[in-house]
Formats: structure tokens, sequence, C-alpha cells
């Protein structure tokens, strides 16, 4: 067997050790005789499942017990609508910030059901940084403030948490759920998909404080109203077993790696080392400002794009799927989520730094 090094910006990269415990389990989960696909999501074989994820979750994240834990299905395209649909508690307006293609697709949605104050944008500075907090202009009558802290495409991630309203912060956690610990009662809400850092695509979470479930518009659909979905332990429809099941593989081996502190240090390293690689030749370059760079997305360009396909065709030749970057943006893209080991980035420095040499 051969496993290429993917760079896929989701659904992406996988930790091998899930791969192969699924594999082991596919046919017989513990003794049952059955598969976990094949388990009545409401029988006790798959509640304990379920329990263990939700704790995971809770442990690996240190989720305050005034928060609800949500997994839904729709991924983040669908918590684009519910959100303002759950949590606008009567309000007509939200602050919404623009920082790339997916806080563009977040307020696109929000805007069939309500008001969208832009708070603030980097769209005339192509997206290539975030506006100074102090610029931001919060409409302080409105439900709450979002924003996207780690926009995939263009490779833009907030280090810092933005801290100058009281209004719930509401964040697209996507592309960068558990890359690092975090101070969940800084937060809202926090909705993520899965198929980056959590697993297989079809999972997705919302973290929501408590007092904003319960306030939802009469139109929601049920499956999406965080209360329905709460008081049934996110069963209130059939839930996406098989996913659920693969999450909760890659939570525990997260904890093996020892929890999001240790990744976050892995994270901080093996991106490090990409961009100083970046910075250091005149033959790539990386156009985010760089107080804002993502440690999961990676963009870059070649000096002369007409070496684009050559680039891909060889790093592919070389087992280093998955580089092009989004038809958005152009260049190169790479993803090193949680799952790409560092060696992998090794390796991808190691060949850029050999088509540097011979182009
Ligand atoms: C930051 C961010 N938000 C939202 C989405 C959309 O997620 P989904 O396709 O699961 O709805 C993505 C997908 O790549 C993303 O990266």
């Amino acid at each position: 067997m051969s496993r290429i090094l993917n760079f896929s910006a989701g659904p992406s990269m996988l930790p091998e050790e899930v791969l192969q415990q699924a594999r082991e389990e596919m046919l017989d989960w513990q003794k049952t005789g059955m598969s976990v696909m094949e388990m009545s999501h409401r029988g006790k074989y798959f509640l304990t499942i379920a329990e263990q994820l939700s704790a995971d979750l809770k442990e690996l994240l240190n989720i305050p017990d005034d928060y609800k834990v949500l997994f839904l299905q729709g991924g983040a395209t669908a918590q684009f609508a519910m959100i303002p649909k759950n949590i606008l508690a009567g309000k007509k307006s939200a602050n919404y910030v623009l920082t790339g293609a997916w806080s563009k697709k977040a307020i696109k949605e929000a805007k069939k059901y309500c008001d969208v104050n832009i708070a603030a944008s980097s769209e005339a500075d192509n997206f290539t940084t975030i506006p100074d907090f102090d610029s931001w202009q919060v409409d302080e009558l409105a439900g709450y403030l979002h924003y996207t802290p780690n926009e995939t495409i263009h490779g833009v991630e907030f280090h810092q948490v933005p801290e100058m309203t009281d209004l719930p912060l509401v964040v697209d956690m996507s592309s960068n759920i558990l890359s690092k610990p975090l101070n969940i009662e800084q937060y809202g809400l926090i909705y993520a998909g899965s198929q980056k850092n959590m697993g297989p695509a079809g999972v997705t979470v919302v973290i929501v404080r408590d007092d904003l479930v319960g306030n939802a518009d009469p139109t929601t659909p049920s499956v999406f109203d965080y209360a329905e979905q709460s008081g049934n332990d996110s069963m209130l429809n059939t839930p996406a077993t098989y996913n659920w099941y693969l999450v909760g593989l890659v939570l525990q081996w997260l904890k093996k790696q020892g929890g999001l502190a240790a990744i976050e240090q892995i994270n901080i390293r093996k991106s490090s080392k990409l961009y100083q690689f970046i910075d250091e030749s005149s033959f790539y370059s990386n156009p985010v400002d760089k107080v804002c760079r993502s440690r999961m997305n990676i963009p870059f360009i070649l000096k002369d794009s007409a070496l684009d396909s050559e680039f891909l065709q060889q790093a592919q030749a070389n087992g280093l799927e998955a580089l092009k970057g989004h038809r958005s943006v152009g260049g190169m893209r790479a993803s090193i989520y949680n799952a790409m080991p560092e060696q992998g980035v090794d390796a991808l420095i190691q060949f850029m730094a050999e088509f540097e040499r011979t182009h």
C-alpha cells in the first residue's frame, strides 16, 4: 500500500491510525457482530459511541457546562442560514466581518434573513489581511457579531479574538477547529464542518451558549432548531452514525497526540517552516500579512505562473497531491491540517526547493 501526501483543503487527509482502526472494526465493532453502519442510532452500542464522542469533544475543547454541543448535518453552509434563524431572537440585524470567500458566503446567506452590517472588510486588500480591531464598526443593537477565524481559500487566520463588544461572537471554525486550544467562554457560538480537522464530511459541530438556544424563529425547520436538536441529543432524526463514529476516532487520536496544546505546537512548527522557506525564496511568495497567516491553509504563488502546471505535475509524480490553489485565487495552496505529518511538510519543502533549483 502506498499513500500519498494529500494537501487538499477538505475533505482532507485523515490520520492513518484512524483509517486502520476503522478498517479493523468495519465488519465487527467490538465483538457485536455488526458494523457501526448497521447499528440502530437508538441502540445501546451506538449510544455508547455517541456519548464518548460528546465527552471527548468537551474534554479536548474544555467546553463549559453552560454550552450545548450539537452534531448536525448540512455542513457549515446550512449554519450560514440557521444562525440568523436561531439566534437573532427578534433583532433585525447582525454584524459580519468580511475577510475572504467564506465570510462572503456567510454574509450572502444571512442577508436572506436579516439586515447585515459589514463591521469591517478587507476586500479592498484582496483579502490578504484582517482590518485592525480598532477600525471595526459594530452595531451594538444587532443580534451578534460573526467572523471567520480561518479563511480556507485566502489563508487568513485570526490569532486573536476581537473583544470590542458584549454581543455574542459567532464564528465559523470549519478549517481551524481543534488546531489549538480555545477559551470557549469568549464565544457565543462556534460551528464547523467535520471534513478538515475532525473526520470525513457529514457532521457539523455547533457549540452554543445556553442563552442563545430556544429563541428560534417559528419557521425554522425542526432539524435545524438548536433547542429541538439539543433536547433530542442531536438525534431528532437519524444522525450520520458512521461519520459520528469516525469523528470519535479522530478525537481519540488527538487525545493520544497530547491534546490541543500539543497539536498546536506541531501546527506552529509545520506552518512556520513552510512560511520561512517561502519568504526566503525569490521564486515563491505568499501575499498574506505576516500577523494573520493561516497555520492550516498556506497559499503561495510561483514567480512565473507559466510553470504552474509543470509544478503540479511534478509534485504529483513525487506523491504530493492537491496543491492547486482555489480557482478564485489561482496559484498553489498547501492545506496542512492536524493529520498532515510534519514529514509531509518537510517533503513538500524539499520538492519546492528542488523545483526552484531546476527552474
Ligand atoms: C471556512 C469554511 N466555511 C464553510 C465551508 C463550507 O462547508 P460545507 O461545505 O461543509 O458546508 C468551508 C468549506 O470548505 C470552509 O472552509
